[in-house]
């Protein structure tokens, strides 16, 4: 059984969708340990409470970064938890937080990575007129919206969109993806090579 981690600021969405989906079975093996937030109103954390899970709050307003982070990691350990997800945490981890889960940190960006990184990604790639955009699930790295791609869902961008139904539609596949991709991860026979991530070959007998 694998313990998750849950970080979020908001509306906590695609939290409540893993959720959903480990007490379906679409995610195997998996427990949610601990949901933190940086926010007491987050809706996230309602969600949580309401599902009887552990919630935290660790605000980021009047704590040093270094001070924050090892609070955050000592409450993640705390709980014993395998891999942290990041679901709409509206802080960069710094790379000592990063070091502390080495691949087993993910993220769920609302954009077809490497194109539109950082904030409001779908406002971005509507305003740039793409055809195509989408979602992906990705391991942290110490860069923003960088690291290993694990599962990318394209969505189209249609003549009668606006941002809005943009970004509703991707988060609809978000919901999808970011379970997907937890499920992947939680199994063993998967595997990074350089920034590849796939099924382990085969052992050669
Ligand atoms: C999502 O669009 C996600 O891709 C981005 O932040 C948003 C969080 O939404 N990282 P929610 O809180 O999960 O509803």
């Amino acid at each position: 059984m694998k313990h998750l981690g849950i970080l979020l600021s908001g509306r906590g969405s695609n939290f409540e969708a893993i959720a959903h989906n480990i007490a379906t079975g679409r995610i195997p093996d998996a427990r949610i340990a601990v949901v933190i937030s940086n926010k007491p109103d987050a809706g996230g954390i309602a969600t949580a409470q309401r599902l009887g899970l552990n919630t935290l709050i660790i605000p980021f307003k009047g704590t040093e970064r270094a001070d924050h982070d090892r609070a955050m990691v000592a409450a993640l350990k705390q709980h014993q938890v395998d891999f942290v997800c990041l679901a709409g945490y509206m802080r960069l981890l710094s790379p000592w937080f990063v070091q502390q889960f080495p691949r087993r940190i993910l993220n769920i960006h609302p954009s077809l990575l490497p194109a539109f990184p950082g904030l409001e990604a779908q406002e971005q790639a509507f305003a740039y007129g793409v055809k195509v955009s989408g979602c992906t699930v990705h391991f942290v790295d110490e860069e923003l919206d960088h690291g290993a791609i694990i599962v990318q869902k394209t969505v189209p961008v249609l003549d009668s969109d606006d941002e809005h139904t943009l970004a509703a539609r991707i988060l609809e596949q978000e919901h999808v993806a970011y379970s997907e991709a937890i499920a992947m991860v939680l199994q063993s026979d998967y595997e990074v090579v350089g920034r590849r991530f796939g099924k382990k070959s085969p052992a050669v007998a």
